[in-house]
């Protein structure tokens, strides 16, 4: 195995293995990319304070998110067709954080199903679903998290309209890929992904194929995506999902204060402040830009997570020195997953939870529920 000391190491190895339709699917941000740039740029401008000669024996990771224990305050993030990053993308992700002990969010556009993971894993997982018109629908994705144990659901509430990446267009990305000369050639040169990709058994987006109304195969799914994302989306309609499901609740990309309130108040356990990892409204401000007032605005109404733009440990612990609860991470694990499975996604934790016990026994501090804003030193007019 190839030593791993950063996340951007996976990230090199996941560009020479996936075919560049995948890559550049994970690797790109809406329109001309300033937010997903910013995302990682802005938690640079944010320093920690160094403090010395305090004992740094004993220390503790460890917390819990929406009152689930987690060995280090980081989830995985939701992140559709994971399964064409890596044959059974989806479980290889749910196994590596269950025996790391962090939640494992499953998207609905996956490609194994919710059923594929439950059946395949341990650890119960968080399941998130966008807000679609179908009402029959929604309560059986609801139902069969249910019947699957889920944890929690996660309601995405930043994608009523797609942000438009152009590199998806010029790739003509779909999956499964377009058998075209250009693709074919693309993808014989990515010999493991190619034979990890025929091995697999599973059924593509097996949350909706097979379930959605008028999808019984993939050809009909870009379709229904088109009709099915609801654009009339309001509060009264998350208050309906609220009913749904009778489970813990988290909302998932706010960005601003009053919609933060508006979530306390449909009864939400918590929120993620997100900007979709900058591949929605670009030109919004980083998440960890707008985390602050956020969490004066909300206080101790709700829990707080962020995500967008964590690549390492010291990411996390900004965040957490900011006010959130946990961070949830995307690509960083998305790179050790394409680089080499499951294997790759424990690397990807292994790699941040050192950064984040380390850097926090530098600020002089051993147990994560005592991290605070005093470990950081923020510029003037940063929120
Ligand atoms: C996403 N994200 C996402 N979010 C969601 O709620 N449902 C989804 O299906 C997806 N799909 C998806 C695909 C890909 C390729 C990416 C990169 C992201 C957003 C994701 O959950 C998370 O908000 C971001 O990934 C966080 O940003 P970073 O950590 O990737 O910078």
């Amino acid at each position: 195995m190839p030593t791993i000391t950063e996340i951007e190491d996976l990230k090199r190895i996941y560009k020479r293995r996936v075919p560049k339709m995948f890559y550049d699917y994970c690797e790109s941000g809406s329109w001309t990319e300033q937010t997903f740039r910013d995302n990682v740029s802005d938690f640079n401008e944010l320093r920690l304070r160094q403090r010395v000669a305090v004992d740094m024996t004993g220390r503790k990771t460890a917390t819990q998110m929406i009152g689930q224990d987690v060995s280090m305050p980081v989830a995985l993030a939701p992140v559709g067709l994971t399964g064409m990053q890596h044959a059974d993308g989806e479980i290889h992700a749910a196994r590596a954080a269950g025996k790391f002990g962090v939640p494992y969010c499953l998207s609905t556009m996956s490609i194994c199903s919710i059923e594929d993971v439950a059946e395949n894993t341990d650890a119960p997982f968080w399941l998130q679903v966008y807000t679609l018109k179908d009402d029959d629908f929604m309560q059986r994705l609801f139902d069969r998290a249910k019947a699957a144990k889920c944890s929690a659901a996660v309601i995405t509430v930043d994608l009523q309209l797609l942000g438009q990446r152009h590199k998806d267009i010029k790739n003509g990305l779909s999956a499964p890929p377009k058998l075209t000369p250009k693709s074919v050639a693309n993808m014989m040169t990515k010999v493991p992904w190619g034979l990890e990709m025929l091995q697999t058994k599973r059924r593509f987006f097996g949350n909706i194929v097979g379930h959605a109304k008028g999808v019984d195969d993939p050809s009909s799914l870009s379709t229904w995506t088109a009709e099915s994302f609801d654009q009339a989306l309001d509060w009264d309609r998350i208050r309906q999902f609220r009913k749904m499901w009778d489970g813990p609740l988290i909302i998932k990309g706010i960005m601003d204060p009053r919609d933060a309130l508006e979530a306390c108040n449909v009864g939400a356990d918590a929120i993620v402040v997100s900007n979709h990892g900058g591949r929605q409204l670009d030109g919004a401000l980083s998440s960890i830009r707008a985390l602050a007032p956020i969490m004066d605005a909300v206080g101790d109404r709700i829990e707080v997570h962020l995500d967008s733009g964590v690549r390492s440990g010291q990411d996390v612990l900004k965040a957490v020195a900011m006010g959130a609860k946990g961070c949830w991470i995307g690509r960083a694990y998305i790179y050790g997953l394409g680089a080499m499975g499951e294997t790759g996604v424990s690397e990807a934790l292994r790699v941040i939870h050192k950064e984040l016990d380390t850097s926090m026994a530098l600020c002089g501090r051993t147990d994560i529920e005592t991290v605070d804003r005093d470990i950081l030193m923020i510029p003037k007019g940063f929120s």
